[in-house]
């Protein structure tokens, strides 16, 4: 008889999926069991605190309690996530008199069913089984997800436009991070191996770049002439165009798109020309640059709030948003991006408004990237520590007791 194991794509949504346990091993197993929407039932006298959460939100049933042969009935599948064999033995045996599959975590040659190694990618999903090795499986699955991340997915023509062809392509406005290339997210990054187009700011990391496919138009917006409304329009234009013509359109910017990023004006543009849109959140330098400079944004006892704000018009111009004399009577953490120009300013607004000149403040220039700068001060110097230190942008800076919470050991 063969031993291959025949493999399936198994379609659990509305059905009863029984696990037997409540440790790390379903702690594991449940989320895809949600995740392909299977009616969960969990039988344990003990779980986990992240099973805890899904009972509590309502998302699987829980019998609290030893396994019992009829919490079987009805169900297509069950997991055995124990650890004592007599006991997993009982529910294989009562598996097996209803003709149900049944995964053993404990004992996979008394199993009747495996659990693949998965990576997801997107919408593909791939399975590996290792012969009844789960190492072995587990490094082809890593090998194959390596290839997906560096794009190396074979192109399927059907789902994937490359242009023309009387298709509407579409637009995915995508964060990506604050320098690093490894802070982009998973979703951006796998967007940005599929695109056809790549309109790109100033700010995004350069590597990211480095690695896009051949064939890619990559369009530099930092480039395109024009005063800055001129600029967006231009952008609109580019974005919408490509879309139009069947492309799929990656608007890659800095940080989170809608972080002083101006993705919800392509968004309207887009959306007025009937362009779909996907957007996908960046890691923004506001929170990205006061950690890498090893300041936590909120600290219990210390920060229990943190505004964002952009400094780009000077605290009394007519055209400020902003309240600045509200945000001097905050205690909390005040980030600043774009402030550097104005900082001089923006410093002497928040004092005159009541916010003490000790309290620690912090630029970090180029945060996560090989240029990267920190100057530590006080409100009442900072502005002069950053001259004198030659900061330039792109720069964030952050007001408040945070910058010293972690003392010596965020300092290492
Ligand atoms: C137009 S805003 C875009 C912000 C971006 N959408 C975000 O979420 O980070 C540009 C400003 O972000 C800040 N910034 C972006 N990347 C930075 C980095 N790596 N280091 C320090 N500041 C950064 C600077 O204040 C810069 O002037």
């Amino acid at each position: 008889m063969s031993a291959s194991a025949y493999p399936l794509g198994l379609r659990l949504a509305g059905l009863r999926v029984v696990v037997v346990g409540g440790g790390a091993v379903a702690t594991r197993r449940v989320p895809a069991l949600l995740d392909a929407g299977a009616d969960v039932l969990l039988v344990t006298p003990e779980i986990t605190p992240a099973l805890r959460a899904h009972v509590d939100a309502g998302r699987l049933h829980w019998a609290s309690r030893r396994f019992a042969p009829d919490d079987l009935d009805g169900a297509w599948l069950v997991q055995v996530a124990i650890d004592d064999p007599v006991a997993a033995a009982d529910v294989s045996a009562a598996a097996a008199e209803r003709r149900i599959f049944c995964v053993r975590a404990d004992d996979r040659h008394a199993a009747t069913a495996w659990t693949p190694a998965v990576t997801r990618y997107g919408p593909v999903t791939v399975a590996v089984h290792g012969g009844g090795d789960p190492r072995r499986a587990a490094s082809v699955r890593d090998a194959i997800r390596t290839l997906l991340q560096q794009g190396r997915e074979p192109q399927a023509p059907a789902n994937h436009p490359a242009g023309g062809g009387g298709r509407t392509g579409r637009v995915a406005l995508v964060g990506a991070g604050p320098g690093d290339p490894e802070l982009i997210t998973l979703r951006g990054w796998r967007l940005l191996n599929e695109a056809d187009v790549v309109v790109a700011d100033r700010l995004v990391p350069g590597l990211l770049l480095d690695e896009l496919r051949s064939g890619v138009e990559l369009v530099d917006a930092s480039k395109i002439p024009y005063g800055p409304s001129r600029t967006q329009e231009e952008i609109n234009r580019i974005l919408v165009d490509r879309a139009l013509a069947g492309a799929l359109v990656v608007r890659l910017k800095g940080g989170d798109p809608y972080v002083f990023g101006r993705g919800g004006e392509e968004l309207l543009a887009c959306a007025a020309a009937g362009v779909p849109v996907t957007v996908v959140p960046g890691v923004t330098s506001s929170i990205a640059a006061p950690a890498a400079a090893s300041i936590p944004v909120t600290h219990r006892s210390v920060a229990h709030e943190f505004t964002v704000v952009s400094g780009h018009v000077a605290p009394e111009s007519p055209d400020s948003l902003v309240r600045w004399e509200a945000l001097a009577g905050l205690r909390g953490t005040l980030v600043i991006l774009m402030g550097l120009k104005n900082l001089p300013l923006i410093a002497s607004t928040l004092l005159a408004h009541g916010r003490a000149a000790a309290t620690p403040a912090a630029v970090i220039q180029e945060a996560t990237t090989g240029g990267q700068r920190i100057v530590r001060s006080t409100l009442g110097e900072v502005a002069e520590a950053v001259t004198a230190a030659g900061l330039r942008p792109p720069a964030v800076v952050v007001v408040g007791d945070v910058v010293e919470a972690l003392g010596a050991a965020g300092l290492a």
